[in-house]
């Protein structure tokens, strides 16, 4: 109904090339968003329908796509992109509600982090009636058609997102099986969901969860005895960890030991390391963006910093090599991931800008 003009050979015709010939460079949608900011040739625009707080610093957002979202499986993220102060950001965050949910309308809960830009400015300005980007849903981190194994889910902090889109979906879709869940958070207050998982928990005989507060007495990081009680045997189990850095690599060091690597399945939500800075007096060449005709003298910076600093906006969400979204088109040069250090050959490859910089002249189809 919201965009039910735009359907058809209304749409078709927007879309056409000579129309978005006459609007360039804006597009047509630029033209389309006074009247309603919904409507849209070929994008997501979601509308916020409710808001809830699960805590202190995270947010809750209901809201209904228009007719370009394609739908979702439990555990996957889109990409969200808000105008902050005239600039377009765009950032990952997990679908949190089942995903057949029967309203229509889907949910990304968000933490807001010390000194984050998207983050918080979700937490202070997000209204019922506000329209935002949205990308179609990604990620591989979803459950098996058949879930036949035990679930072992693990989550850290607003980790526990793209499994309560697990959770919810397999309560609704009546599963019986076995399922525990191990939630890390700092203390009582910063559990995000904790009524409703207590709720959930309380109503499936097979399913167990343990809390433990990281900052309370007793609290501790993650080892192999939190598991103890939950799961039988991991190594015959599925195994899902979200989280900080520091949990998924403990869990992973775990699988690692017991030989069940094939078995788990991570979502990061930041970047794990950083290789040193590349030297400052090894900084050279030029940056050649082809499509835009732009130029500049390389800084050292990752390829997207020094893209946007060009007044360009290429798509880009997670930007810290998760999510693929900035990945374009080097047609020459060399460049050095940020997060190996390791160089690339010379030739024409595609490659992620946000965390990779360019070790001399570079060449992007952008
Ligand atoms: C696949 C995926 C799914 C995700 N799902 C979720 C989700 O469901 N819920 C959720 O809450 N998050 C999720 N995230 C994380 C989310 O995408 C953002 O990374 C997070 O919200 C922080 O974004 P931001 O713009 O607020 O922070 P940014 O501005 O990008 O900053 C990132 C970090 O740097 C630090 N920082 C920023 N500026 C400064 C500064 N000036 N000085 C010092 N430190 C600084 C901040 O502490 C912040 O933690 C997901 C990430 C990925 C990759
Ligand atoms: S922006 Fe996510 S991989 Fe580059």
């Amino acid at each position: 109904m919201i965009d039910s003009m735009l359907s058809g050979s209304l749409n078709r015709a927007l879309g056409s090339r000579l129309v978005n010939a006459l609007t360039a460079p804006h597009g047509v949608d630029r033209f389309l968003e006074p009247f309603n900011p919904m409507w849209s040739v070929d994008k997501i625009r979601a509308r916020i329908e409710s808001i809830t707080r699960p805590t202190a610093d995270s947010v809750s957002l209901r809201m209904r796509p228009n007719r370009h979202w394609k739908g979702f499986l439990a555990g996957q993220y889109v990409r969200v992109q808000v105008e902050i102060g005239g600039v377009r950001r765009s950032r990952c965050y997990s679908l949190s509600d089942a995903q057949a949910a029967h309203d229509g309308l889907i949910e990304i809960t968000v933490k807001a982090q010390d000194e984050g830009l998207v983050s918080a400015y979700l937490n202070r300005n997000a209204r019922v009636g506000m329209v935002i980007g949205l990308s179609q849903a990604e990620g591989e981190f979803v459950l098996p058609q058949a879930v036949s194994a035990p679930l072992m889910l693990i989550a850290g902090g607003s980790g526990i997102t793209p499994i309560m889109a697990m959770l919810r979906t397999l309560a609704r879709g009546g599963h019986a099986g076995v399922l525990s869940l191990l939630y890390y958070v700092r203390n009582a207050a910063d559990t995000i969901f904790a009524d409703e998982l207590i709720e959930l928990f309380g109503a499936q005989p097979e399913w167990k969860l343990r809390v433990i507060r990281t900052r309370e007495s007793g609290g501790s990081r993650f080892g192999r005895a939190h598991l103890d009680g939950l799961v039988q045997d991991l190594a015959a189990a599925e195994i899902y960890v979200c989280g900080p850095a520091a949990l998924i690599d403990a869990v992973s060091a775990l699988c690692a030991e017991l030989g069940c690597e094939s078995r788990l399945r991570l979502e990061r939500f930041t970047a794990t390391s950083t290789s040193a800075p590349a030297d400052p007096d090894t900084i050279s060449g030029e940056l050649r963006f082809v499509r835009s005709e732009r130029y500049a003298a390389n800084d050292g910076r990752s390829l997207l910093d020094q893209a946007e600093a060009a007044g360009l906006r290429p798509e880009s969400g997670c930007r810290m090599g998760i999510c693929h979204s900035c990945t374009c088109r080097k047609t020459s040069g060399v460049v050095r991931d940020l997060r190996s250090g390791r160089l690339s050959s010379s030739g024409e490859e595609d490659i992620q800008i946000c965390v990779s910089a360019a070790v001399g002249d570079v060449t992007l189809d952008i």
